[in-house]
C-alpha cells in the first residue's frame, strides 16, 4: 500500500486564533464530570497564516521517536496516554516493543533546543486484536507513559469524541504534524510543526471519489471507523510522517480529535483526499485501555449540534476534480509554451509548469557559464505566455544539479517575479509522476523546446505514436539489459513520427523539441531532447517523469498528474522480466517491432525496384547496406549496372501508410569474388544511411549453420503488384538430406528447406526471397538468400561471413552457435533412390521421418 503523505500544504491562508472563544460557549454536561480540562490551547493573540503553526497552538501534538527520530505524530489524551496509529508500530504482524519508543512532548521545531519539551519514555502499546493493516481499517494504538506528562502551556491534552459525536461534513478542521511536504519531500529545516486546514468528506463524497480508479489505475473500498478530509482537488493533505497525528475540529471553543492521520494514495493528488482513523467510533475501546488510570481522557458531550449535522445527508453529490493542467484548444496552441527572453540571444522555448515556474533546457542559459554561478542580470530577462499581454520578469533560476554534464537532465527552472493568474492560458502542461507508464501507441506531438529554429512546416504538429518500451529500450539500450518493467522510469521514450519523411529523404536539422503524449485528452510533458545537429527521425526522448520529484522540490506546487490512461491492451498482465534480444558491437540487430504500432512488421524488409521493371526483395544488413539476389538485381551475363531503387518501412498492408516509406538510391552493387560461377548474394550501397527506427532496422546475420532452436521463415510477398508481405514457415533439412535430395546439382552453402504444410506458394519465387530464423534470444536473424528460380534452395550467408563484413563494416554477425556448417558427410550415406526424390515434398517427409531436422 502506498503510504505516501501528502502535502503540507501550502498554506493556509488564515488560521482562526485558537483559544480565542469565549468560554461560555462551552459548556461540560452535568453527568460527566470533568476530570480534565482538554482541546483548548493556550489563548494567543496572533493570526496565524502560512504552514507554519503557531508555537503552543497544538500543545497535545507529540512526536513519536524510535532510533532518535521523529516517526510518528500522536496526540496526548490524558497525562499518561498518547493516541497514535496502530501501522506506526506493527510491522508485519508484529508489535515493536515499548522499550524502543520516546514521546517527545511540548515540541514546535524538533531543530532547536526543545523549550518546554520534554521526553517521556513508553511503557505499553496497545492494538486493536483486529488491525492487520491500514487499508482494513482499525488503524488506532494507544501508548501508556512510563511517566506522566508535565502539563503546561504546551502540553495540554485534546478532547475525544463520543461514540454519539457527529461532525458534520464539510466542517474545517485541522491536521498537524512534521510529516513529509510533499511525496518524497522531507520537510526543511527547523522542521517546524505544520498544520493544514482540510473539509471532513462525508462517506458519500469519499467512496465515489476512491470508486474511480485513481494512482495505479487502483480503486479502494473505505470501511466502517475510517473518515476522509482533503479536497478532490487535491494539493493540501497529510502525508509520510503525519501518521498517527490528529485531525482536529473545533467546537464550541474546544477541539475534538476526529480522526488519527492513516493513510492515502500518494500525497495531495487529485481525487484521493487523506484517510484517517475515526476517533468517535473507538470511544468504548479508549475507556477500557485506560481504565483505571487517572485522570483520564475526557470525552466532552457535543455541544448542540447544527442541523446539518443531525439529519445526515445522503444525497452529497460525487464531485470529481478534473485536471487542472494540460488541457490545450487544439494541437500547437499549447497555453503551457513559454518563451524565455535573454538579451543578445535567441528566444529559448519551454513550458509553464505551475503559476510561477518555468521549465526550460538549462543549456538555453549556461551555455557559456560555468554550472555554479549564475547568469547575470535576471532583471532584462523576460518570460512571454500565451494570453499574456506583458512579458512577466524572472526572479530567480534554478539549473538541475547535472545539467552542465548529463543531457538526459538539460533542464532549469526560471521563477517568474510574480505568479501568474491561470485559465485557459496560460495554462500549465502535467508533469508525469516517476511510476508513469506512457502506454505504446500513445498519440504524442512534438513542441519546442530550447533555441531549435522552427523546422519548415508546420512541426509542431508532428504526430507521434510512441513504441513500447522493450523495444525502445532494446534498440537505444545495453545489451543483454533487463527491460524496465512499467511502473519503472524508462530510459528513453521512442516516439514514431507519423510524417517522419515528409521532407523526402533529409533529416529534420531541427531537433529542440519536446514530445507532449496525451491520455483522456489531457497533454503530459513526457521527454525532452535539446540536440543541435540531430536527425529529428530516429532518435529517442529522455524521459521526463525521473525528474518530477526535483521540480515538485523546488517549485512546490507544480502539476504532477496521475497517469490517465490505463487501457494496456495486448502487453497487459504481462509482468515478467524482459531482456533485449543479443546486440552485436554494431547495436541492436533483428527486433521486431511488438504488436508493430506503425504497421511495420518486417522493418529490414526492403523493395528493390530494378530499373522500374521489376522488384526484388532485399534486407537491409547495416545502416547503408542492403543484400539482395545477385541474379535478381543483375541481368543474367550483363554487366551494366541497372538504375535501383530501394524501400524500406512498407507496412504490407494496404493503403500503405507511405508515412514510414524510406526511399534510397543505390550508388553501387558489390560482389564477392568467387572463382567461375557468378556468385549468388550481391550488396547494394545505399545512397545515404537509414539510421534505425521501427520502420527500418538492421537484420542480423550468422556466421554459420543454423541458429540452434530457432524456427525459420521464408519472406517475401505473394502477389508482385501489392506486395504484402508475407512469412512462410519452413524447416531446414540437414546437410546430409538436402545433399542426399538434390544430389549434384548443389553448391557448396546451399540451405534446403521444407515447407509447412499449405505454405510454399506464401512467397513468389522471383523476387528472390531471404531465409529468416528467429532465435531463441528473439533476434531476427539472416541465413540465406533464395537461388535463382527456386523456393527451396538459398545461397547461405555464413560463409560470406568476410567479404560482407569487409564491405559494410556495421554488420551484425552474431557470435557462432548452432548448428555447423557443413559437416563433412560422405555422399554414400544417402539412402537409396534418394535422389530420384528431388524437389518431392513427399518424398522429403517421408526422409524426415528418418533424419531429424534441424529445427526447434
Ligand atoms: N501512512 C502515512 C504515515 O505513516 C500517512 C499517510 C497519509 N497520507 C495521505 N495522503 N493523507 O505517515
Amino acid at each position: 500500500m502506498s503510504q505516501h503523505l501528502l502535502l503540507p500544504l501550502v498554506i493556509l491562508a488564515i488560521s482562526p486564533i485558537p483559544g480565542a472563544f469565549p468560554d461560555s460557549a462551552f459548556s461540560p454536561t452535568q453527568e460527566e464530570p470533568e476530570d480534565l480540562d482538554c482541546g483548548r490551547p493556550e489563548p494567543s493573540a496572533r493570526i496565524m497564516g502560512g504552514s507554519d503553526a503557531q508555537p503552543g497552538s497544538w500543545p497535545w501534538q507529540v512526536s513519536l521517536h524510535q532510533g532518535g527520530g521523529h516517526i510518528c505524530g500522536g496526540s496526548l489524551i490524558a497525562p499518561s496516554w498518547v493516541l497514535s496509529a496502530a501501522h506506526c508500530f506493527v510491522t508485519n504482524g508484529t508489535l515493536a516493543p515499548a522499550a524502543e519508543w520516546t514521546v517527545v512532548l511540548g515540541v514546535h521545531s524538533q531543530n532547536g533546543p526543545l523549550d518546554g519539551a520534554h521526553v517521556r519514555a513508553v511503557a505499553a502499546i496497545l492494538v486493536p486484536d483486529n488491525y492487520s493493516s491500514v487499508e482494513l481499517g482499525a488503524d488506532v494504538a494507544l501508548l501508556r507513559l512510563a511517566s506522566p506528562a508535565r502539563l503546561g502551556p504546551a502540553v495540554r491534552p485534546v478532547c475525544l469524541p463520543r461514540a454519539s459525536h457527529r461532525f458534520a461534513h464539510g466542517t474545517a478542521c485541522r491536521a498537524t504534524g512534521w510529516g513529509d511536504i510533499q511525496e518524497e519531500d522531507p520537510l526543511p529545516l527547523p522542521w517546524v510543526l505544520q498544520e493544514v486546514e482540510l473539509r471532513l468528506l462525508g462517506e458519500a463524497a469519499c467512496q465515489c471519489l476512491y470508486s474511480r480508479p485513481g494512482p495505479f489505475n487502483l480503486t479502494f473500498q473505505l470501511l466502517p471507523g475510517m473518515l476522509c478530509a482533503g479536497y478532490a482537488e487535491g494539493h493540501r493533505d497529510t502525508c509520510q510522517g503525519d501518521s498517527g497525528g490528529p485531525l482536529v475540529c473545533e467546537e464550541g471553543g474546544r477541539w475534538f480529535q476526529a480522526g488519527i492521520t492513516s493513510f492515502g494514495f500518494g500525497c495531495g493528488r487529485r481525487n484521493r483526499p487523506g484517510v484517517f482513523t475515526a476517533v468517535a467510533p473507538y470511544e468504548a475501546w479508549i475507556r477500557e485501555q485506560v481504565m483505571g488510570s487517572e485522570p483520564g481522557p475526557t470525552f466532552p458531550s457535543q455541544s448542540p449540534q447544527p442541523q446539518s449535522v443531525l439529519s445526515e445527508p445522503t444525497d452529497e453529490n460525487c464531485t470529481i476534480a478534473l485536471p487542472e493542467c494540460g488541457k490545450a484548444p487544439r494541437p500547437g496552441a499549447w497555453p503551457w509554451e513559454a518563451q524565455v527572453m535573454v538579451p543578445g540571444s535567441r528566444p529559448c522555448y519551454g513550458a509553464l509548469v505551475s503559476e510561477s515556474w518555468v521549465l526550460a533546457p538549462a543549456s538555453c542559459f549556461l551555455g557559456r557559464i560555468s554550472s555554479d554561478h549564475q547568469p547575470g542580470d535576471l532583471d532584462n530577462w523576460r518570460v512571454l505566455l500565451p494570453s499574456r499581454p506583458r512579458a512577466e520578469h524572472v526572479a530567480r533560476l534554478v539549473p538541475h544539479e547535472n545539467a552542465s554534464w548529463d543531457d538526459a537532465s538539460d533542464l532549469a527552472l526560471l521563477q517568474l517575479r510574480e505568479p501568474v493568474n491561470l485559465g485557459a492560458a496560460p495554462r500549465p502542461v502535467c508533469l508525469p509522476h516517476p511510476d508513469h507508464y506512457f502506454l505504446p501507441g500513445s498519440r504524442c506531438r512534438l513542441a519546442h523546446w530550447g533555441r531549435g529554429e522552427p523546422a519548415p512546416g508546420s512541426s509542431s504538429l508532428l504526430e507521434a505514436e510512441l513504441l513500447g518500451t522493450w523495444w525502445c529500450h532494446c534498440l537505444y539500450g545495453r545489451q543483454e539489459a533487463t527491460v524496465p518493467p512499467p511502473g519503472e522510469p524508462p530510459q528513453a521514450l521512442c516516439p514514431a513520427y507519423q510524417q517522419e519523411e515528409a521532407v523526402a529523404g533529409r533529416c529534420w536539422n531541427y531537433s529542440h523539441r519536446s514530445l507532449l503524449c496525451r491520455e483522456e485528452g489531457t497533454w503530459f510533458l513526457a521527454g525532452i531532447r535539446n540536440f543541435p545537429s540531430d536527425c529529428l527521425r530516429p532518435r529517442v526522448f529522455y524521459p521526463l517523469q525521473t525528474h518530477g520529484p526535483w521540480i515538485s522540490h523546488v517549485t512546490r506546487g507544480a502539476y504532477l498528474e496521475d497517469q490517465l490512461a490505463w487501457d494496456w491492451g495486448p502487453e497487459g498482465e504481462e509482468t515478467e522480466t524482459h531482456i533485449c534480444p543479443p546486440h552485436t558491437e554494431h547495436g541492436a540487430c533483428g527486433l521486431q517491432p511488438e504488436p508493430a504500432p506503425v504497421g511495420v512488421l518486417w522493418p529490414w524488409l526492403a523493395e528493390v525496384h530494378v530499373a522500374g521493371e521489376h522488384v526484388c526483395t532485399g534486407i537491409l544488413v547495416a545502416p547503408g547496406w542492403v543484400l539482395a539476389a545477385t541474379h535478381c538485381v543483375l541481368r543474367p551475363g550483363s554487366t551494366t549496372v541497372p538504375y535501383i531503387e530501394v524501400y524500406l518501412g512498407r507496412a504490407g498492408a494496404s493503403p500503405l501508410p507511405q508515412s514510414h516509406q524510406v526511399s534510397r538510391s543505390v550508388i553501387s552493387i558489390r560482389l564477392p569474388r568467387h572463382l567461375g560461377l557468378r556468385p549468388p548474394l550481391a550488396l547494394l550501397e545505399l545512397s545515404s544511411r537509414v539510421e534505425p527506427s521501427p520502420s527500418a532496422l538492421s537484420i542480423c546475420l550468422h556466421p554459420g549453420g543454423i541458429p540452434l532452436g530457432s524456427s525459420c521463415w521464408v519472406l517475401g510477398w505473394k502477389d508482385p503488384q501489392d506486395r504484402v508481405p508475407m512469412a512462410a514457415s519452413v524447416s531446414i533439412l540437414t546437410p546430409r538430406l538436402c545433399h542426399c535430395l538434390y544430389q549434384g546439382i548443389l553448391s557448396p552453402g546451399t540451405f534446403c528447406v521444407l515447407y509447412a504444410e499449405g505454405q510454399e506458394d506464401r512467397c513468389e519465387v522471383t523476387s528472390a526471397p531471404p531465409l529468416l530464423c528467429q532465435t531463441e534470444g528473439g533476434s531476427w536473424v539472416l541465413v540465406g538468400m533464395a537461388i535463382r528460380g527456386s523456393r527451396e534452395l538459398f545461397a547461405a550467408i555464413g560463409p560470406e561471413e568476410t567479404w560482407i563484413s569487409q564491405t559494410v563494416g556495421e554488420a551484425h554477425f552474431l557470435p557462432p552457435s548452432g548448428f555447423p556448417l557443413w559437416p563433412p558427410e560422405s555422399s554414400d550415406l544417402c539412402p537409396p533412390d534418394m535422389a530420384g526424390a528431388s524437389g518431392s515434398p513427399q518424398a522429403a517427409i517421408f526422409l524426415l521421418l528418418l533424419t531429424p531436422l534441424i529445427q526447434g
